[in-house]
């Protein structure tokens, strides 16, 4: 992983690095957690439990949650199926982060979590009925790769169920960079492009649906928060660099023009393994 730069320009801070690694350390901030909450995708734990309906999880099966953050979903969904789980992170701290927070919901005996580029998981954690991806593809460099890495260690008929950032036109130049990237959008394709590369990796679409009113309310929230987190910098009880706030300020102003006009969206793919 890249050494954070030592530029005081807030996000641009990260503008050296690769879309996947900005991502993780993005992510890994505590200013992320308090903007966005635990749960990093629009739609938040209630666009989880639609995926989760849609692929059947239930009490016996495996999941691995790709790409799993803090491990929210993957926690939530041992408890509320009873599946078993598999958190597969990036992050070096993601595993011990994840278990603790499986302890504290009493699912540690059924959740494990271990780190690894999705690229290279290994076959030996095991073969899933269910690979969920949260945001996650469009953060991804090699995506037809990665994809068909997941369908190697999916059962036969087992599922992948996905909710993505969607890009249809060419972004603004304010959004192609480190910004862009810590919004998932710098690589994001439409909706019709993801369920290709979806295909072209062994899957077949069983659902699809544009989900983007999930991105507006995400936007209201963390412009509410934003707002919150000025005022708090101003009477020095939060020890942030204000041009943080106004870096972050600018791009989901882009960002919400972007969703009226249709540029910008969320889409949700459930596809089943052929053979
Ligand atoms: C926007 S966050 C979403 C986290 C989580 N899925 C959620 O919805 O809360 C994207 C996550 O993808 C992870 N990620 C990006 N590239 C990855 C890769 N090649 N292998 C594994 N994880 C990856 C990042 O570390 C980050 O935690």
């Amino acid at each position: 992983m890249n050494e954070r730069s030592t530029s005081a320009t807030g996000i641009n801070a990260f503008e050296t690095q690769a879309v996947g690694a900005c991502c993780s350390v993005i992510y890994s901030h505590p200013l992320a957690t308090w903007l966005i909450g635990e749960s990093f995708h629009p739609g938040g734990l209630a666009l989880t439990d639609e995926l989760a309906a849609l692929t059947g999880l239930k009490p016996g099966m495996r999941l691995l949650d790709a790409g799993c953050g803090r491990g929210t979903s993957t926690v939530h969904l041992a408890k509320s199926t009873g599946c078993d789980a598999v958190g597969l992170t990036l992050e070096s701290d993601g595993v011990e982060r994840g278990r603790q927070l499986a302890v504290a919901s009493g699912v540690e005996d059924r959740v494990q979590f271990v780190q690894d580029d999705i690229l290279h998981v290994d076959t030996g954690i095991g073969e899933f009925d269910v690979v969920l991806m949260e945001c996650v593809l469009s953060t991804l460099e090699q995506k037809p790769a990665s994809l068909r890495q997941l369908y190697r260690i999916s059962k036969p008929g087992g599922y992948i169920a996905l909710t993505d950032v969607t890009v249809s036109k060419n972004l603004p130049v304010e959004l192609q960079g480190s910004i862009g990237a810590a919004l998932c959008m710098a690589d994001a394709r439409d909706l019709d492009e993801y369920m290709s590369l979806v295909e072209e990796a062994g899957f077949r679409v069983k659902e699809y649906r544009s989900a983007s009113e999930a991105v507006q309310q995400l936007i209201r929230k963390i412009g509410m928060r934003l707002m919150i987190a000025d005022a708090a910098i101003g009477i020095g009880s939060l020890d942030v660099e204000r041009s943080l706030i106004v870096d972050a300020r600018n791009a989901l102003r882009i960002a919400s023009g972007l969703v009226e006009d249709g540029t910008l969206g969320y889409g949700l793919i459930v596809a089943q393994r052929v053979g």
